[in-house]
């Protein structure tokens, strides 16, 4: 008889989301006239930016025709698109072309990454956290079983709450790993340049990697935010930054994203072993392996993104959900919640009356006022009596999300 990876068996029944869309359809279809608004997971709603279409219709055409039709493409991306990322994105700090791998997405290099290290690798998360980091690492055997508070054994939580500012505390015990996403999902704090220089230096002086996820840099307002952790003097050499035209380009249907693996990020063969390898090389040989390419038509979307026409309606998407997360957060304010995001980030996080049940919380606002949001423990146990709700809806529907709001009983 065949056996199956028990580390699966470690996992919460249904991945975060999938629970949430379970049962907002089981609400909808006992409610089929009531208009749904859902602010639950970060799932853009306006069209695609005109720049970005363009260039696909383009690309699409160019299929149809034998001089411009491509199959197979280099697994690392074309090379187009990995200059326009670096020209745009990393100038300025020690980033080639070479060094990005573009995918279909950040979630997909952030779950795989964790491949190349050994398996006793000692993992640190935030927590709350975008659960991919955990449960990816749970799959891998890093986690063991959860406690009751469905904390896993194996990975060291470094808790983040408003006292402090939704900054963690480096970790007493060693990891090999460190798992940071800044601005943050869920909470939407943000680390600024003397917090994450700590971080670099940390990581350099523990020999640790960090793996960096920037999926919403381009939310960020404030000007001593870095967008790119390579902002940080001797990041080239612990750390591998992930990035997505998912909320910046509203590219959640079509799928694309990179990670930065730097060529100067050298991990040890084995533990206490001198020899030493680059993660490039592997993480090209494991994409070479295992992933045959973003497809050609989206990558040229993606160029087009950077393009300066491209980035002037990038920012126009990105403003106007910042605007809808503003007005969620004084929606919330204007309840008497203590309430953060929805600044630097689209992303605004509430701290309950009487730290409810964030699960009950869930089902009363969308049972009483047909809101969706996410509940705070579905991202680790320090989001208990914690709510999220995103600024990634339409205008209309956030302003009469708060107007539904206005009228709920807390
Ligand atoms: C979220 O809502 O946390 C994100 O949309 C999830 C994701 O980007 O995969």
């Amino acid at each position: 008889m065949s056996v199956i990876n028990a580390d699966y068996l470690n996992l919460p029944g249904s991945y975060l989301f999938s629970e949430i869309a379970r049962r907002v359809s089981a609400h909808a279809a006992s409610n089929p006239a009531r208009k749904l608004i859902r602010l639950g997971i970060g799932d853009v709603t306006s069209p695609l930016p005109p720049s970005v279409i363009r260039a696909l219709h383009k690309a699409v055409d160019e299929q149809a025709d034998a001089a411009g039709f491509r199959g197979y493409g280099p697994e690392q991306g074309y090379a187009f698109l990995r200059e326009a990322v670096v020209a745009d994105a990393f100038k300025g700090h020690g980033i080639e072309a070479d060094e990005i791998f573009v995918s279909d997405g950040a979630k997909c290099d952030i779950g795989n990454l964790q491949e190349l290290f050994s398996s006793d690798s000692r993992v640190a998360i935030t927590d709350p956290v975008y659960p991919v980091y955990a449960d990816s690492n749970v799959m891998a055997g890093r986690g063991g079983a959860p406690d009751a508070d469905g904390r896993f054994a194996g990975i060291i939580y470094m808790p983040c709450t408003a006292d402090k500012d939704f900054i963690p505390e480096l970790p007493r015990e060693r990891p090999d790993i460190i798992y940071l996403c800044y601005p943050n999902n869920p909470t939407g704090g943000v680390l600024r340049r003397n917090e994450l220089k700590k971080w670099v230096d940390y990581a350099r002086e523990q020999e640790s990697v960090i793996f960096f996820d920037a999926a919403y840099e381009a939310f960020i307002a404030d000007a001593d935010v870095p967008h790119s952790i390579y902002e940080i003097e001797g990041a080239r050499e612990v750390a591998v930054e992930f990035r997505s035209y998912s909320k910046m380009a509203g590219f959640t249907g079509l799928r694309c994203g990179y990670a930065v693996v730097p060529r100067t990020l050298l991990c040890r063969n084995a533990r206490g072993a001198m020899q030493k390898t680059a993660l490039h090389g592997l993480w090209m040989r494991r994409q070479t392996t295992k992933y045959n390419g973003c497809p050609y038509i989206v990558q040229r979307a993606a160029e087009a993104a950077h393009s300066p026409e491209g980035k002037g309606e990038c920012a126009a998407l990105v403003a106007a959900y910042m605007r809808n997360a503003g007005l969620i957060r004084e929606g919330f304010v204007r309840k008497g919640l203590t309430v953060s995001g929805g600044v630097n980030a689209p992303y605004v996080w509430l701290r309950l009356p009487e730290d409810a049940d964030s699960w009950d919380f869930f089902d009363r606002l969308l049972r009483e006022a047909g809101i969706v949001g996410t509940p705070g423990a579905g991202f680790g146990p320090s989001g208990k009596g914690c709510f999220r709700l995103t600024g990634f809806g339409n205008a209309a529907d956030t302003e009469e999300a708060m107007e539904r709001l206005a009228a709920f009983s807390l």
